[in-house]
């Protein structure tokens, strides 16, 4: 009789870890379901972006083709329900332009491919370090763009001159 009442007892806690786990399971697929990778000619674009980039601060390592989405690279934001990169946000010096510490921005130069992000709404490289170039005429062109913040990033010429153009 004690070994039936033991072995009852075990199949019922065998049964509720079942149950624990289906239940578990569904969750995470649930969530699953409503995550929407990047976009494959976005991944390419901010790829190609990084590429013309020189992070010695290591802050894109996580931008890396292996990485399929690019939703969770450091500094993107992307639409939930599409995929689409919607955000760029990678101030350097965590903002604080004031303490320009050198290695923690990002320097060399903005690559044409951002304009396949055709959804972009936002864009903050502030406070790297372009080393005096001209802001980039194509900056002009984003369809989407609300925000963009260039400041303190050692831009050469005038950001209204370059956007007129
Ligand atoms: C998008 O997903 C993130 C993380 O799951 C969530 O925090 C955010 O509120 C969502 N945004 C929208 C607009 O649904
Ligand atoms: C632009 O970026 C700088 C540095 O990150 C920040 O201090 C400033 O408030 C930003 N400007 C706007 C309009 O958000």
């Amino acid at each position: 009789m004690n070994a039936r009442s033991s072995y009852s007892c075990f199949s019922c806690f065998h049964l509720f870890f079942l149950v624990v786990l289906a239940l578990f399971r569904l969750c995470s697929s649930d969530q699953n379901s409503h995550h929407v990778l990047c976009n494959d000619v976005e991944r390419q674009a901010l790829l190609r972006f990084k590429h013309g980039l020189t992070d010695e601060s290591q802050r894109l390592a996580s931008w890396v083709a292996e990485n399929k989405d690019c939703c969770t690279w450091a500094g993107i934001a992307c639409d939930n329900s599409t995929g689409h990169v919607h955000r760029i946000h990678l101030p350097g010096s965590d903002g604080h332009c004031d303490i320009l510490y050198d290695g923690v921005t990002l320097k060399g130069e903005i690559s044409q491919s951002l304009l396949d992000l055709k959804h972009l709404k936002h864009l903050d490289l502030s406070c790297n370090d372009f080393g005096g170039i001209q802001v980039p005429k194509f900056i002009g062109s984003f369809q989407n763009l609300r925000y963009l913040n260039l400041s303190y990033s050692n831009f050469g010429g005038s950001i209204c001159r370059s956007l007129g153009g």
